[in-house]
């Protein structure tokens, strides 16, 4: 991060998506590494593999953060995942037990899904050039409508209502720091701490890969952000997303 730019924070009261605002805002305009974009309101949130994102009016964090991690190699991205799903999980474990990362980069608490991140990533060569990381907390938000399956908010965990600016800087301030880690080197501490954090990281669980359920255990997750799932018979699999799924 270049020391003598302060990040900007932009706010807007609705944009169709926060990523999409962030990446026609730098077709125009460069903004310093650690900007970020909020909206009260998205028209289009996206969501993971084409699915929408659900928010209420002013209830809940919509943002995106920028970085120009061009010191990180295209087949090492998912260490962005990794310190941006520990920065939520961190700022979230502030005000309730239970959090944990579902991977690769879903935030929980307990069996349901507090957090939901989209990272987009701007490849030039074999490093990446540009990193938007669009993230939507749950926070006070009381009701849900859509088919998303096990949607919560911190507000339904806790009864409190909370301010949503503060839970930002919270959140910025873990971020910034733990990607001065990733510029100092520091990756294995950073994957030792997010493999800690491991929804249903320890024991037995039942997985499924196409029409085959199985239980496994997760014995590692590679730089490359592929799961390798042990079963009991011994036999381990190696997967990227999508390729299989946790049993809830
Ligand atoms: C998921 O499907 O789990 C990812 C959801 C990501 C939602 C956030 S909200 C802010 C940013 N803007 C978007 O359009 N999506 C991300």
């Amino acid at each position: 991060m270049n020391p003598t730019e302060t990040p900007r924070i932009i706010r807007v009261t609705e944009t169709a998506s926060t990523n999409q605002y962030l990446r026609e805002y730098l077709q125009t305009e460069k903004l310093p590494e650690g900007s970020a974009v909020v909206a009260s309101f998205q028209l289009a949130g996206r969501g993971q593999a084409g699915n929408s994102w659900e928010s209420a009016p002013g209830c809940n964090l919509l943002f995106s953060t920028l970085l120009y991690p061009n010191f990180i190699p295209a087949n090492r991205q998912f260490i962005i995942s990794q310190i941006t799903s520990l920065s939520v999980s961190d700022t979230l474990s502030q005000y309730t037990d239970h959090i944990t990362i579902k991977w690769p980069n879903d935030i929980y608490w307990k069996e349901k899904k507090i957090c939901g991140i989209l990272i987009e990533n701007d490849l030039t060569g074999q490093y990446i050039y540009s990193s938007i990381q669009g993230i939507g907390i749950n926070i006070n938000q009381t009701e849900f409508q859509s088919n998303a399956p096990n949607p919560v908010s911190l507000k339904q965990i806790t009864g409190n209502t909370y301010k949503l600016d503060e839970m930002l800087d919270q959140f910025l301030q873990r971020f910034y720091r733990y990607y001065i880690e990733l510029l100092q080197e520091k990756d294995q501490e950073v994957h030792n701490k997010y493999m800690r954090h491991l929804f249903r990281g320890t024991g037995y669980h039942p997985f499924r890969e196409g029409d085959r359920t199985f239980e496994a255990h997760i014995q590692a997750i590679e730089p490359t952000g592929h799961l390798i799932l042990k079963e009991k018979n011994g036999t381990t699999h190696r997967y990227a997303f999508k390729e299989v799924h946790f049993i809830l």
